[in-house]
């Protein structure tokens, strides 16, 4: 695929940072891809000041991160997500990033993003560590001219998704959701991702039980 091939040729720098959770189903994290109307509602706030949480009225002086997304299901085994990004004050943006990601299989996505500095390739790779239990690593690459941008992605980018994990933490099983309209990409995501799962899968809720009674895994 072109992703694979661009990875090689921005080989030139790279960076990567960890993160693990405890309450993440394997397939949270790339329904994050889908969910494109959380975009707006959690990854908003400014990640230079969050002077516009505490005080909106000041949103237009600090500015905000402004996003738009399409998740398109493949008919394999992967998906894609355009996105675009700016960081705006009141109707102006400043900066401006596009990008493509690609979910491969159940549990890697490649996100190759332009910026005016120049080209970032982020890999994510999640493990199972336990059904509700992953361990989440990126890892950037970049041409050596646009290390210091990189370099500020990998704490723009931890920030962001420690924001996810937030969410994560918190959610509630729910066997039957009921889905309203800007959730349409969330339900083809489910039926495109159901593909990952076979008939000898564990639960969510055998999951669940076997969080609280520790068994071997
Ligand atoms: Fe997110």
């Amino acid at each position: 695929m072109a992703e694979c091939h661009d990875s090689s040729s921005l080989r030139l720098f790279t960076l990567g940072n960890t993160a693990q959770s405890r309450r993440l189903w394997l397939n949270d994290i790339p329904e994050n891809g889908a969910d494109v109307a959380h975009l707006n509602a959690v990854h908003s706030p400014s990640l230079l000041t969050n002077l516009g949480e505490r005080y909106p009225f000041l949103l237009n002086f600090v500015g905000q991160h402004t996003w738009s997304a399409q998740w398109t299901k493949g008919e394999d085994h992967t998906a894609t997500m355009t996105l675009s990004h700016n960081y705006t004050f009141g109707k102006f943006s400043v900066f401006r990033i596009d990008a493509l990601a690609t979910q491969i299989g159940p549990a890697h996505v490649r996100l190759l993003i332009h910026t005016a500095f120049g080209p970032i390739l982020i890999s994510q790779s999640v493990t199972p560590l336990s059904p509700l239990e992953q361990k989440v690593i990126h890892r950037f690459f970049s041409p050596a001219y646009n290390a210091p941008l990189t370099a500020a992605f990998v704490r723009g980018e931890s920030f962001m998704f420690e924001r996810d994990v937030v969410i994560w933490n918190n959610k509630r099983f729910v066997s039957s959701p009921a889905y309203v309209k800007s959730d349409k990409t969330i339900r083809a995501f489910r039926s495109w991702y159901s593909q990952f799962y076979s008939e000898g899968s564990l639960s969510f809720r055998d999951a669940l039980r076997r969080h609280r009674e520790p068994l071997d895994w």
